[in-house]
């Protein structure tokens, strides 16, 4: 069996913005599991898979992007890469960066950022830099620390590699399922990973690898969703914050795929986001992050009015690992999943003679 070494070195190399002179900087992501859901199979009546991307190595699909960011950086000489994040991105760049030997910065908004994701970044050794404002505030930041100083910015807005490598998870979904699915939901946030998918879906049609490309259904929180009113919000507000963002960079490139496929970008509550993580977890085993419950967020919701067609082959993005967010699973805990005993009395707090009768 040939074992699994990363996406620069995969079958997938060709696809990607490297030569022989680039060093890989790699942590073995991409790869990650496609798992069919007999849960939401069955409500839908469409045959609905996960791709999880949360099995990445620093635990979201930013991975993916940043092992060809990273690789660059180091062939050009870099010595200190920046980025601004909602979490995600900062423990990917973070994680890269210390492999490659390279220091970095991250500019996040201060008490919005999961805690497991700021303990990422500490570990990996980056510079943490927490500014009062929200995500945008700081991507505005640091487009203009790069614009001034020799920093190699890894934001997706100022690196098109971010994107090359982000297509990846169109061509390694492709070729599980034998074709490309008819339909494919994701969260969004600030844009770049529905553009990426998109193109991803779009470059292997073109190479004849499938015969077409799905619908892109993108989602934001309800309210953090600028792409679904057409207008940048000032002040967006979700407790799902890796995508709490109000003015996504990658704006024309999310509605182009939405567009182009005959998509939709659109919004989900809180609640519906928090309902279809709890259910994610506790009917497919898949423990995603709260953002990342967002595409079945809004699978469900189009499925409830109608507007999903059964009997369609759908895929999922899952894009983040639950475990970056363990204050976000505790905080609504049913509590009568939680209760405290002697040791003797286990038993009868359990209830097992009648749970077992
Ligand atoms: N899901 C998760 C878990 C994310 O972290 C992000 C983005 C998205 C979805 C949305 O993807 O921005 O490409 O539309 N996180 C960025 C970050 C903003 O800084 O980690 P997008």
């Amino acid at each position: 069996m040939r074992t699994w070494t990363g996406l620069i070195d995969s079958d997938y190399r060709p696809w990607l913005p490297v030569t022989d002179r680039t060093p890989v900087v790699s942590l073995n992501e991409g790869g990650t599991p496609l798992l069919r859901s007999a849960h939401l199979s069955a409500i839908t009546g469409c045959d609905v898979w996960l791709k999880v991307e949360g099995a990445n190595p620093t635990g979201s699909f930013k991975d993916r992007g940043m092992t060809v960011a990273i690789s660059r950086a180091a062939e050009a000489g870099a010595r200190l890469v920046i980025c601004a994040s909602t979490g995600n991105t900062s423990a990917s760049a973070a994680a890269y960066a210390a492999r490659a030997g390279l220091a970095a910065a991250v500019l996040v908004p201060r008490g919005y950022v999961a805690p497991g994701k700021l303990a990422q970044a500490v570990r990996y050794g980056a510079r943490i830099v927490e500014i009062d404002g929200g995500f945008d505030d700081c991507l505005r930041a640091a487009r203009d620390l790069a614009a001034r100083h020799p920093v190699a910015l890894v934001n997706s807005v100022g690196n098109e590699l971010r994107l090359a490598g982000q297509r990846t998870v169109a061509y390694e979904i492709a070729d599980a399922l034998g074709r490309a699915p008819d339909l494919h939901c994701l969260p969004v946030g600030n844009g770049g990973n529905i553009t990426a998918t998109w193109q991803g879906y779009q470059a292997y049609a073109a190479a004849g690898r499938t015969t077409g490309s799905p619908r892109m259904w993108g989602f934001q929180a309800a309210g953090a969703a600028p792409l679904v009113h057409g207008a940048p919000v000032p002040a967006p507000e979700t407790a799902a914050t890796a995508i709490r963002v109000g003015h996504p960079a990658t704006w024309d490139g999310a509605l182009a795929a939405r567009d182009e496929s005959g998509g939709i970008i659109g919004a989900v509550t809180d609640e519906q986001i928090f309902a279809a993580y709890h259910d994610l977890a506790a009917r497919d085993g898949v423990y995603a992050e709260p953002a990342s419950a967002a595409g079945v967020a809004g699978l469900l919701d189009r499925h409830a009015r109608g507007l999903l067609e059964p009997g369609r082959l759908v895929v999922v993005t899952l894009t983040g690992n639950g475990l970056k967010d363990g204050d976000a699973a505790l905080r609504d805990a049913p509590a009568a999943l939680r209760s405290s005993a002697a040791p003797a009395d286990v038993a009868r707090v359990l209830d097992l003679a009648a749970v077992t009768a």
